[in-house]
């Protein structure tokens, strides 16, 4: 297995099943100090810097949160307008990284532009962590959720799971990339201007992928395991802010997972994961339903992302 010292967390196209294993073990070690709000001093004499140039309230926070609780230093920027990388200025990614680079020990980079990061990533000497780029990945939350599903149902083969919402959304790419590395078949809806583009689903089809695509939830619903959905009502991730129109309009039926339709279809022992934000494709009702597991996947997110800034920085082998 590769070390994790010193290495950028860009993409899952290329992560190893040994290596999710790792961090999954890790994530176990770290995870009671979260549990118990109780700081450790593993990170005392390291800083990690937040470069986000998109919005974000799990993200950067969990992230942030993880490093406190290692006990190591924080600081960053949550607005790139307020940076001379958002300003009158547009200072590029090469200049902004070579400073940013002298004044933390690993940076996490949330960024419009797909491959941002990787771009941030040439040019630093620190580890950079990509924190979602545009539609292109989003490493740490389908860790995040990867380790989740693990943690609920015991194994991360044999499964079901049923990926609901925009296929264009990073976290999508990130999950399809890691189940070559599992046994499990994804199972896809979408409208039709948000499915898989065709040079993804030949790019995971060459990583023998088991996938399908379903028009219809209630076409594969009472087979998953695992409800993985995002919003279909959905923000431009290409930019850097958005403002909601008045009229978002509404999820169609067949991109919702609703109360009734779990009692109707789901298997009893199936469980719903989000990243979040939602909109209206899981009404909150659903959240007390025993099917509902996006809590423990938002404070997952902070165990995981405790593991990843402790293998980085080299506190842990
Ligand atoms: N899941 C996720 O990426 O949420 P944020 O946009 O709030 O970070």
């Amino acid at each position: 297995m590769r070390s994790f010292v010193g290495r950028d967390i860009l993409s899952l196209a290329d992560f190893e099943r040994g290596e999710y294993c790792h961090v999954f073990d890790v994530a176990d070690r770290l995870k009671p100090h979260a549990l118990e709000r109780r700081n450790t001093d593993l990170l005392a004499h390291k800083t990690l810097l937040t470069a986000f140039y998109q919005p974000s309230t799990r993200t950067r926070l969990a992230t942030e949160a993880a490093m406190h609780r290692l006990g190591g230093h924080v600081l960053g920027f949550s607005d790139a307008k307020m940076t001379r990388a958002g300003d009158f200025y547009q200072e590029s990614i090469k200049d902004t990284m070579k400073m940013l680079e002298y004044y933390g020990d690993v940076i996490a980079m949330r960024h419009f532009q797909q491959g941002a990061p990787r771009e941030a990533a040439a040019w630093a000497s620190v580890p950079i962590i990509n924190c979602g780029d545009g539609w292109g990945e989003h490493p740490t939350q389908v860790l995040t959720d990867l380790y989740t599903i693990h943690a609920e149902l015991g194994t991360l083969d044999g499964l079901s799971i049923l990926c609901v919402g925009d296929m264009r959304m990073r976290t999508m790419h990130s999950i399809l990339y890691a189940l070559s590395q599992f046994d499990s078949e994804a199972v896809v809806v979408s409208p039709p201007e948000m499915s898989l583009l065709d040079e993804f689903k030949a790019e995971i089809e060459q990583r023998n992928v088991r996938y399908r695509e379903v028009e219809d939830v209630r076409d594969a619903l009472a087979d998953a395991d695992v409800i993985y959905m995002e919003p279909v009502v959905q923000a431009d991730y290409t930019k850097s802010r958005e403002e909601a129109s008045a009229d978002k309009g509404v999820t169609p039926d067949r991109y919702k997972v609703t109360r009734q339709l779990l009692a109707e279809q789901a298997k009893s022992s199936a469980i719903i994961l989000h990243s979040l934000p939602r909109m209206d494709e899981l009404p909150p009702d659903v959240d007390a339903t025993r099917h509902a597991r996006y809590w423990n996947e938002a404070f997952n997110g902070v165990a995981m992302r405790m593991a990843l800034l402790a293998l980085v920085l080299g506190a842990v082998e």
